[in-house]
């Protein structure tokens, strides 16, 4: 069993790992969280309510893409709240026990956050059932025909349950939420706020207006830890070729030579593109063969790259699969869309 307090990076850390040394620019409060003005209204209300009434905050599950921030929103609830966050994920708890343990440690109040809770095991799911309804857990004693349940007490705390596919989530588990919160894509706006507050916290220097901060923003695919990566990278060239300063010739040659398109489209992104297209004639075809044509995972594509691709309308997902659209082909310079 992996489980850690105040540390998310030993949660999968091969997906976390471009968070690295990015923590420092995670917004504390709810009042420095930027974008996602429908989240932040709800959780507002209901961090309000919950401090008037004195009780606990209600069980919240996150939803979407990766990078938008809910995780980070995990923190700010309890850093609002007043109270502990306890971080472990789905795939880290292996059996009913362990996750029982967790539970009946955490202190009044505390919040629980789950990540990559559709990988949680059946049989350990099974124990937050009650313990998110009730506050109570089961406990199997003794082995075999003398075996004996007994039900007790946890301490009241909140379930945070953070997941990009809210498909994969179990029904008897999604009920039990009661409030349900999903992370859209940022607008252009919204990224270029926090390309500038995190320029700013790093002490970089960039232009705004339509300047550098715009162009780094433009080419995030509406994702905060791509803007911060990027301006990271950005950061980088523009201290070896132009002085610190990042304007806005400086951010798209840097993004240039990283292969980061004007839609903010990398090298898998243009290549999925370019197999659907070139390889199976525009599509459709399954994800299975899109996966295994690239060699890459089928998870990764289907949850990192597919939500943009789709929100950007370069692909469609139908029943028989992924097809590249009009606006993809174009996307890829193709003049001529009669051969989709
Ligand atoms: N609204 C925001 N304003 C400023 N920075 C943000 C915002 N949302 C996220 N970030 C930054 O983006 C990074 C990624 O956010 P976070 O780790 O919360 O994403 P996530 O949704 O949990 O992703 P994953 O699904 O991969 O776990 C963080 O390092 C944080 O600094
Ligand atoms: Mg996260």
């Amino acid at each position: 069993m992996e489980f850690e307090e105040e540390n998310e990076r030993a949660v999968s850390p091969e997906r976390k790992a471009d968070d690295t040394g990015l923590n420092n620019l995670r917004p504390k409060s709810l009042d420095d969280f930027i974008g996602q003005k429908d989240v932040k209204q709800r959780l507002s209300i209901l961090l309000e309510a919950a401090l008037n009434r004195g009780g606990t905050v209600d069980h919240i599950l996150f939803h979407g893409p990766p990078g938008l921030g809910k995780t980070t929103l995990a923190h700010i609830v309890a850093h609002e709240m007043g109270v502990n966050v306890k971080t472990t994920s789905g795939p880290a708890i292996d059996k009913p026990g362990d996750l029982a343990a967790i539970v009946s440690n955490l202190t009044p109040g505390d919040i629980l956050f789950i990540d990559e809770i559709h990988r949680l095991r059946r049989n350990v799911e099974e124990v937050l059932y009650p313990a998110m309804e009730d506050f109570k857990i089961d406990i199997v004693i003794g082995e075999g025909p003398s075996a004996q349940s007994i039900r007790l007490d946890v301490p009241p705390f909140t379930l945070i349950g953070a997941t990009t596919r809210t498909g994969l989530l179990t029904s008897p588990l999604r009920d039990r939420f009661e409030v349900v919160l999903h992370l859209e894509f940022y607008d252009v706006s919204a990224i270029e706020k926090i390309v500038l507050r995190g320029a700013d916290l790093l002490n970089v220097e960039i232009s705004d207006g339509k300047g550098g901060a715009n162009e780094i923003a433009r080419r995030s695919r509406g994702t905060p830890r791509v803007a911060n990566r990027l301006l990271k990278r950005t950061r980088d060239y523009a201290e070896v070729r132009a002085d610190g300063y990042i304007d806005r010739e400086v951010a798209r040659e840097a993004l240039e030579m990283l292969g980061i398109d004007g839609s903010g489209l990398d090298k898998l992104d243009r290549r999925i593109l370019e197999t659907i297209t070139e390889k199976f004639g525009g599509g459709p075809v399954g994800l299975d063969t899109i996966s295994a044509a690239l060699s890459e995972q089928k998870d990764t594509i289907s949850d990192v790259y597919e939500p943009y691709l789709l929100t950007k309308g370069f692909i469609e997902r139908t029943s028989q699969g992924r097809k590249v659209t009009e606006k993809g082909l174009e996307h890829l310079g193709y003049e001529d869309s009669r051969l989709f």
